[in-house]
């Protein structure tokens, strides 16, 4: 690994704590950005551990907070989490599927002083949604907690991974997310991470499919102008020739510390090469200042051609860390979803294969499945 750069003066503080309570999920999404490595009885932090992340993480000067997973509901603490969010003054957003949610739940939390409740749908026909998550309930439960959400006056967003099995569904999707009086809808196309980059083949969709869907949004915003929710559509890097500056810039602005008390500079980071320092032994202070894994991508000193003489460097930040080593095994070259990467050929020929895409399941994610990934590949 190259050395790794050293804390810029003008670094600022982690404006956004996302807390990963657990991995543990009911849900078998086949596109969740969790690590494949899942493993059943893996490590959590305890109550009291959270609660000392919260306090340094506010002491640092994080204002959002989000609690998520894996299901953060899974979690028998959440209320007590919410409370000392709230007495630390945190901004605070639950992002769930719903399932383990109830009317009572949501009123606790609301007492509690949770802000924001971030609801995620599979699709807006049942049986899609609930063979896309892998359970049978999932629809009749996220429509009764969307409700129950609103019932209590949060604000509320409506989220959707789009992918090549719903994108032909995006009317209907909108529709449902303003019957249910949704304030923002995420409709955000799959990104290719963790259990999506396994079956990316079977999620990826045709630009074909991504432009009719894109202009279905735009006619909705028209026809939604200052009376309905807002609807934000994020194109897949795939599709996009410009890299994203991903998480805004490396070790910029979030701080994500994963259910074993990891912390990451975004949610991905884990499968990198990396040594990342583990909140129960090292002060968030020196984690987000001083370590090497948060100074590693940080300013420009690590970049390499095409990325150190590009013009966008300072705006793009060389796009994603975790999607170049993903494509590339090595996390120091231009993201290939970049027109200038000598490896973008890569991201081509993924365009290519989703015009013919596999007729195949999604591997869900689950246990078993991840036991069969960690199997080394079986010689011919
Ligand atoms: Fe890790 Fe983009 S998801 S840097």
């Amino acid at each position: 690994m190259e050395k790794a750069g050293s804390v810029l003066p003008e670094q600022g503080p982690p404006l956004w704590l996302l807390a990963e309570l657990t991995y543990r999920c009911p849900l078998q999404c086949g596109y969740c950005s969790n690590p494949v490595d899942l493993q059943r009885g893996q490590s959590e932090l305890t109550t009291q551990q959270w609660c000392d992340v919260l306090q340094q993480g506010r002491a640092l000067g994080a204002v959002q907070l989000g609690l998520s997973g894996g299901e953060p509901l899974v979690r028998r603490d959440l209320p007590e989490l919410i409370s000392e969010a709230r007495s630390l003054g945190y901004y605070s957003n639950l992002l769930t599927s719903g399932m383990g949610l109830s009317q009572a739940k949501v009123k606790q939390f609301k007492d509690a002083g949770l802000d924001h409740i971030q609801i995620s749908f599979q699709d807006s026909d049942p049986d899609l949604n609930n063979a896309l998550a892998g359970s049978k309930k999932a629809f009749s439960q996220k429509l009764a907690m969307a409700q129950a959400i609103k019932e209590q006056g949060y604000p509320m967003v409506f989220n959707v991974v789009l992918h090549r099995h719903n994108l032909a569904q995006i009317e209907s999707i909108i529709d449902l997310a303003v019957e249910l009086g949704a304030d923002y809808v995420e409709l955000a196309n799959s990104q290719y991470h963790g259990w999506a980059l396994h079956n990316r083949e079977q999620l990826m969709p045709s630009q074909e499919q991504l432009l009719a869907a894109e202009l279905v949004v735009k006619n909705y915003r028209e026809k939604l102008a200052g009376k309905g929710p807002a609807l934000l559509f994020v194109v897949p890097d795939y599709y996009e020739n410009k890299p994203n500056p991903c998480m805004n810039g490396w070790g910029k602005m979030f701080l994500t510390v994963t259910p074993d008390g990891t912390a990451l500079p975004c949610h991905s980071a884990r499968q990198l090469p990396i040594q990342f320092p583990n909140v129960t032994t090292t002060s968030m202070n020196e984690i987000w200042y001083g370590s090497d894994g948060f100074n590693q991508f940080r300013g420009e000193g690590w970049m390499r051609e095409p990325c150190r003489s590009c013009d966008d460097r300072g705006t793009d930040f060389g796009g994603c860390r975790c999607q170049a080593f993903a494509l590339t095994g090595d996390p120091f070259n231009a993201d290939p979803s970049c027109n200038k990467s000598p490896h973008h050929h890569l991201v081509q020929a993924a365009r290519q294969a989703a015009l013919n895409p596999l007729e195949q399941p999604l591997v869900l994610r689950n246990y078993a499945n991840a036991e069969q990934l960690r199997k080394p590949p079986m010689r011919t």
